[in-house]
């Protein structure tokens, strides 16, 4: 989630800085009949998780461009990191409909990558919590579905982070840096890392794995990581060994949860899922406003990736609400989830017909398949600004986070899983740009950008000027 690298290897990722609102196909067609109540026994959360799911899927996947990338893409996430990630959001759909709602599976399977493909998404290489995404949606994959495949890229990007990553000169017991300027340890790196070698160590029983996670989790309390009195997790460490005085984005809190559920799966110590409940009450009070709704810190201002945050915490209330015996803490959380469904559905979806009639964003040109909806925007509050993919992505976390225990799928559609066409990459010919903005096509890839309306195009260089 580095934008910078972003911007370097801007080459490969044409129209990255934009938004290409233009509608360019006007169908409006919103057939969300492959989804219904009845599939799901009358689970409320697991039908919005269908049709949001639909409409993630047709709106913005795959990417006009999907052939420039080493990595499976959709059309408009901001960065390399959401697009495993999402990988996680639709195995969990399955996960917690026991198996028996498997649409889109061969989405899910064709994410696989090995190390090697996931590598050369950035150069010189992606940052390591970039990489983190990817093992944990792979070892979640794994867990669900049982494809050996991704177990296997699943080890390789965590022996590649240990090797590459984790700093050996025992300053602050260690810990992950955030990438390959080894500049800083932010602590998102190490709560996915704790997450992941926690889950292999359950998954293989290699100690090697137990081993590397104790070293983390010691470098995560050797830091103060957690705050004893908040249970708030600091956004990452000072060289003085001290948490940073940022306590902002919920995933960090998210993913730690994430984690403790982990280690209470290995160890059976509940003292690890009573520090996962008190982490989500430190943010469930601190982020969410009156109404009891969650407001990521940054907003209105927020950076796209940050978009997705809100999903990642959510995910993990649910991997914690899964572990929990106390039917008081369970119950807390499910209802705490149905306020935020509730508040989505009155105040931040757009569902019109035509669907044309909503503000829905693309990157990379339009879609494939017809517009659908319903559509999510950043706020939970509302109102509906615009849709993307990042912001649909925390909707459907949510609704599938809520599904309730014993949801099943059943009839014909529950396997639904439409074809997807190659990838086509556009061309300036295809006239991909928005009024007022020049296309710019890189030589020799057939690929293009849309330069910034202050900018023209440079027809021998390729690239956008200012002038
Ligand atoms: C779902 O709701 C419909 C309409 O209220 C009802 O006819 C049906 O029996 C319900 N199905 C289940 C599994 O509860
Ligand atoms: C943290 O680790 C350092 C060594 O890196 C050690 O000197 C210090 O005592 C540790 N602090 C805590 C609180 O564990
Ligand atoms: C790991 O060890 C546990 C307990 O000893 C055992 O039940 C389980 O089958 C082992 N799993 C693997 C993959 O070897
Ligand atoms: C934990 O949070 C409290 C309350 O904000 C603060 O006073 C304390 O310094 C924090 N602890 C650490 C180790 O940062
Ligand atoms: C798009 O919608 C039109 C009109 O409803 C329909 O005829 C067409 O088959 C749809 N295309 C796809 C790819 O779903
Ligand atoms: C549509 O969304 C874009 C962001 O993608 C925003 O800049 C624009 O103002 C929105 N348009 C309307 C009419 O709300
Ligand atoms: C999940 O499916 C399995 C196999 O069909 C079944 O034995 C089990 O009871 C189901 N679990 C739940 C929670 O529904
Ligand atoms: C295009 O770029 C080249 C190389 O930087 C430069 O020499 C030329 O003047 C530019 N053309 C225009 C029209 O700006
Ligand atoms: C570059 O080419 C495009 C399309 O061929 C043209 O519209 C544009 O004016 C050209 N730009 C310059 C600076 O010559």
């Amino acid at each position: 989630m580095d934008f910078i690298s972003v911007l370097k290897v801007s080459l490969l990722v044409p129209c990255i800085a934009l938004a290409c609102t233009t509608a360019l196909h006007a169908f409006g067609d919103t057939d969300t009949s492959t989804c219904s109540m009845e599939m799901y026994g009358n689970d409320t959360a697991a039908f919005w998780a269908c049709r949001t799911q639909f409409a993630h899927q047709s709106n913005w996947f795959p990417s006009p461009i999907a052939g420039l990338f080493s990595y499976q893409v959709w059309n408009g996430y901001d960065g390399f990191w959401q697009n495993g990630a999402v990988l996680e959001t639709m195995t969990n759909f399955v996960a917690n409909t026991n198996g028996t709602n498997r649409r889109y599976l061969s989405v899910i399977n064709g994410g696989e990558r090995d190390l090697y493909s996931l590598l050369e998404a950035y150069g010189p290489y992606p940052s390591f919590d970039d990489m983190g995404w990817y093992g944990l949606a792979y070892t979640r994959i794994y867990e669900v579905l049982g494809n050996d495949m991704f177990l296997q890229d699943a080890k390789d990007i965590f022996d590649w982070c240990w090797r590459t990553g984790w700093d050996t000169s025992g300053a602050c017991a260690g810990g992950f840096y955030f990438d390959n300027s080894f500049a800083s340890k932010q602590t998102i790196t190490n709560a996915q890392m704790l997450q992941l070698t926690a889950k292999l160590f359950r998954i293989t029983n290699n100690t090697d794995y137990k081993n590397k996670m104790e070293q983390i989790y010691h470098y995560i309390l050797n830091n103060s990581l957690i705050n004893e009195t908040t249970y708030l997790v600091a956004d990452g460490a000072t060289y003085d060994c001290t948490p940073s005085n940022v306590y902002g984005p919920t995933y960090n809190s998210g993913v730690m949860i994430g984690a403790m559920v982990e280690l209470y799966k290995i160890s059976s110590d509940p003292s690890y899922t009573d520090l996962a409940f008190k982490m989500a009450i430190g943010v469930i009070e601190r982020s969410c406003d009156a109404e009891g709704i969650l407001v990521e810190s940054c907003t209105p201002t927020c950076d796209e990736d940050a978009l997705m945050y809100k999903g990642i915490f959510v995910r993990n209330i649910r991997y914690l609400m899964d572990v929990l015996n106390d039917k008081t803490k369970r119950d807390y959380l499910q209802s705490w989830l149905e306020l935020q469904i509730e508040s989505n559905i009155m105040h931040n979806m757009c569902d019109e017909v035509p669907i044309t009639k909503c503000n829905i964003s693309y990157k990379d040109g339009p879609p494939y398949f017809n517009k659908s909806g319903p559509v999510f925007s950043p706020d939970w509050r509302g109102p509906f600004s615009y849709g993307a993919p990042m912001q649909q992505t925390s909707a459907l976390d949510l609704f599938i986070s809520a599904i309730q225990p014993g949801t099943e799928c059943s009839g014909s559609f529950c396997n639904y899983d439409p074809p997807n066409p190659p990838p086509q990459p556009l061309t300036c010919n295809s006239k991909p740009c928005p009024e007022g903005e020049d296309c710019c096509e890189y030589s020799p890839y057939t690929s293009y950008t849309c330069c910034y309306t202050n900018q023209h195009c440079n027809n021998t260089t390729g690239v956008c000027d200012n002038n």
